[in-house]
């Protein structure tokens, strides 16, 4: 029985990963999900199609040129297929889809949330760091910021903060700038590594990474928790919200589905392996405090040492 039980998530393991393997059959099974997915946000009204059109109809020339820094070298890690995108975040058509696609993908962590998963995820975020933190933030760094949708979620929480987006892709950025000016929003874009932002030393009180870490390898995790420390103030915080590997949803997932999330999150072994606890501890925090704030994230919260 026991036997029998174990032998078939292997099985469809090991298929899902011969299957992964042969080029065109992975291209199609990407194409699947894909259609999946903008079928999914389209049911619950999202109309992906719709506003993907209306961003690809746009001319983006002004809005890059003032977040693009033509200088910057992306890391290797960084250059590689993410999300079933070819070019992973590099890309207009990636920039165009992160809204609609975070809806879908969040759209089924609470039963019956929907639409408003999205919106649910934040604010179980900003519901802790509000009752966490202890004073109001006024400079925020919100590090992998992409096309802004967890930069404007802070600017409501706290509205007279001075807020900085910061992502590696100039093209999300690019959409970012463009929200930004469509809601009147005062934000500064930045373009670079969050391991190495540029950004003066000791010049934030709150460091927010919204969903990011999961896209990285260790070294540059530890290497972004370092320089996180380093902009932040005395006594300021570093706030981390992301998938939870020891929630139940991680503990008792099929391996098949596992195996396929992998293939569209190229560093989520590195992510699940990593003892982030005392990786911030390590980069001169305090002790983390750890909740769970979905029944598959957890949003760590750590101050400043000394
Ligand atoms: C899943 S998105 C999260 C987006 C956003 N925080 C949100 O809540 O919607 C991860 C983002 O991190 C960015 N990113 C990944 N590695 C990065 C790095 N080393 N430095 C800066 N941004 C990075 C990606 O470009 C992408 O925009």
């Amino acid at each position: 029985m026991t036997a029998a039980v174990q032998t078939s998530p292997n099985l469809a393991t090991r298929l899902v990963n011969s299957i992964l393997a042969i080029k065109p059959l992975a291209n199609l099974a990407k194409h699947q999900a894909r259609q999946m997915m903008i079928k999914r946000a389209e049911d619950m009204g999202v109309p992906w199609t719709k506003e993907v059109q209306k961003l690809q109809a746009r001319d983006w020339q002004t809005e890059l040129a003032q977040v693009q820094n033509p200088e910057l070298s992306y890391p290797d890690y960084y250059l590689t297929s993410f999300h079933a995108y070819e070019t992973g975040n590099l890309s207009w058509q990636a920039a165009f889809e992160v809204e609609p696609a975070a809806y879908a993908v969040h759209a089924k962590i609470w039963q019956g949330a929907k639409a408003q998963g999205d919106a649910k995820l934040r604010q179980s975020y900003h519901d802790i760091l509000k009752r966490s933190l202890a004073y109001e933030p006024q400079d925020i760094l919100d590090l992998g910021c992409s096309v802004g949708l967890s930069t404007f979620a802070l600017q409501e929480v706290y509205p007279h903060a001075q807020i900085t987006g910061l992502d590696l892709s100039p093209y999300f950025l690019a959409v970012a700038n463009y929200r930004a000016q469509q809601r009147q929003a005062k934000i500064n874009w930045v373009h670079a590594a969050a391991e190495s932002t540029g950004l003066p030393d000791a010049s934030f009180d709150l460091v927010s990474i919204f969903l990011v870490c999961h896209e990285l390898p260790q070294l540059p995790t530890q290497q972004i928790l370092a320089e996180a420390r380093r902009v932040l103030r005395p006594g300021g915080y570093l706030a981390i919200m992301d998938m939870n590997p020891k929630s139940e949803v991680f503990q008792k997932m099929p391996p098949y589905i596992l195996t396929l999330l992998k293939s569209t999150e190229p560093y989520l072994d590195e992510y699940f392996a990593l003892d982030i606890e005392q990786a911030i501890i390590e980069a001169g925090f305090q002790a983390p405090a750890i909740t769970s704030n979905s029944p598959r994230h957890r949003t760590i919260i750590a101050q400043v040492s000394g």
